[in-house]
């Protein structure tokens, strides 16, 4: 099979909400078939095309290049209500895509109960909730661990997918009393969401197949990672983490293609480090200049408008997403809300029990307790939204990224200087 080199995997190293949307719109331009391999409408990118906002939650965001085939592989679940909704945002700015939009006859289908149930075991959870996005992410996951799922394909035959529909709510229903919530109203919530259901239906195909023919004409490729590594079930801070691989192995198991064809891996960090939801968060400032640093990044969820727990760049946690998805460059967002810090730490190093340590440890228990150890960069005061290049940076923003490139041992190949697609500047 022919390899294409010029593909890209993008994937955030954090903790999501890294900017990746901006980074795969720019890349859109230059790509045929862009691929969503995981997650689902927890995700949220947004991406400012003149002037006007988007955000995407399911659709891949080639959705706004005419020219790209959008993909939503196996690896996704599929809420069919968001992605109507999705749809119409985008007819009422002019664009639809339905037409060069493909859905895995392999996705499943994130049905009401899985809302509801992630609600109910939310409150369950009392202060050791997870801090979902209650779009019903984890239960959809779950009951396609455990081989009760329903997937797109099974659209094809309406009558056995109503009443196998209905057999998984009544199940549902059991489940939600236990959780001590209201059971659902099973006609009611089946009539919500056929026309939804109907509208996906056409849409649906066999992905990986399009794929496989696809790189058999040497087409580009470019792989959307949603989430971050830090939120991967596997590897991320477990179990304050999503339900699906966010790094390159759900690019692989998510879209039907093998390692040889992903080509470039691009990890997105953004400047410094948020965080939504629980969880043990190493560098959080959970002071004025947290709150500051929210304002200016105006880090409030795209998917739930939550505001976003704040912190210094964590390149630990950043080098131990780099080791694991074998990344090739990085793409640095949001450098321009650092304008105007005196000075900027970066967490190189975390200590554990007076132990320096340079990884990420297992143990939630352990991660509570880590301090990070700071170096301690100086800042500028320039506003960096008219810089195309990087000699064009100040001095002690060039130092930083400088830094972290050094640190890394990968190179910084685009750096992010505002939120427009034209605020880039791109390291040849
Ligand atoms: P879930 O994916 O809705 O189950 O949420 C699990 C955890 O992942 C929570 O802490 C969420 O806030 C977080 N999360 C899920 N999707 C995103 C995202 O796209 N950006 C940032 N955090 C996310």
């Amino acid at each position: 099979m022919a390899r294409n080199p010029g593909n890209k995997v993008v994937l955030g190293l954090q903790w999501g909400d890294e900017g990746k949307g901006k980074v795969i719109d720019v890349l859109a331009h230059h790509s045929e078939v862009v691929v969503r391999c995981q997650g689902g409408a927890n995700a949220g990118h947004t991406v400012v095309v003149g002037g006007r906002k988007t955000v995407l939650h399911l659709l891949p965001s080639g959705v706004l290049h005419e020219h790209a085939v959008c993909v939503i592989g196996n690896g996704v679940v599929i809420d069919p209500v968001a992605l109507g909704q999705e749809l119409d945002d985008l007819l009422s700015g002019g664009c639809d895509p339905t037409h060069r939009l493909k859905i895995s006859d392999r996705a499943h289908l994130v049905l009401p109960c899985h809302r509801a149930i992630d609600a109910a075991q939310e409150i369950a959870k009392g202060a050791g909730k997870v801090g979902t996005t209650l779009r019903g992410i984890g239960p959809c996951y779950t009951d396609k661990a455990a081989r009760h799922g329903l997937r797109c394909g099974e659209l094809a035959d309406w009558d056995a997918f109503g009443a196998r529909l209905r057999e998984r709510h009544v199940a549902a229903n059991a489940q939600l009393v236990a959780l001590g919530s209201p059971p659902l109203d099973i006609e009611a919530e089946i009539a919500r969401i056929m026309p939804a259901l109907r509208r996906l239906a056409p849409l649906v195909a066999d992905t990986a197949a399009f794929l496989h023919q696809s790189v058999g004409t040497g087409k580009q490729f470019l792989f959307e990672g949603a989430q971050g590594v830090m939120l991967d079930i596997d590897y991320g801070t477990y179990p304050f983490v999503t339900s699906s691989n966010t790094g390159i192995g759900g690019v692989i198991t998510g879209s039907g293609l093998s390692h040889k064809q992903l080509g470039e891996v691009i990890g997105v960090v953004k400047a410094y480090t948020t965080r939504v939801g629980s969880g043990p968060f190493v560098v959080e400032l959970d002071n004025a200049r947290g709150e500051a640093l929210r304002q200016r990044g105006r880090e409030f969820g795209a998917t739930t408008g939550r505001p976003r727990r704040c912190g210094w760049l964590d390149l630990v946690a950043v080098q131990f997403a780099c080791r694991l998805n074998g990344v090739d460059s990085i793409a640095l967002t949001k450098l321009d809300i650092l304008t105007g810090e005196p000075e900027i730490p970066v967490c190189v190093a975390y200590e554990l029990d007076g132990r320096r340590i340079d990884t990420v440890p297992a143990r939630l228990e352990d991660l509570a307790r880590v301090k990070a150890v700071y170096q301690i960069l100086p800042g500028w005061t320039e506003a960096l939204g008219s810089c195309r290049t990087f000699e064009a940076l100040p001095k002690a923003a060039r130092d930083y990224i400088r830094m972290i490139e050094t640190t890394l041992r990968v190179p910084v190949r685009w750096i992010g200087t505002g939120p427009g697609r034209d605020e880039t500047v791109v390291i040849p």
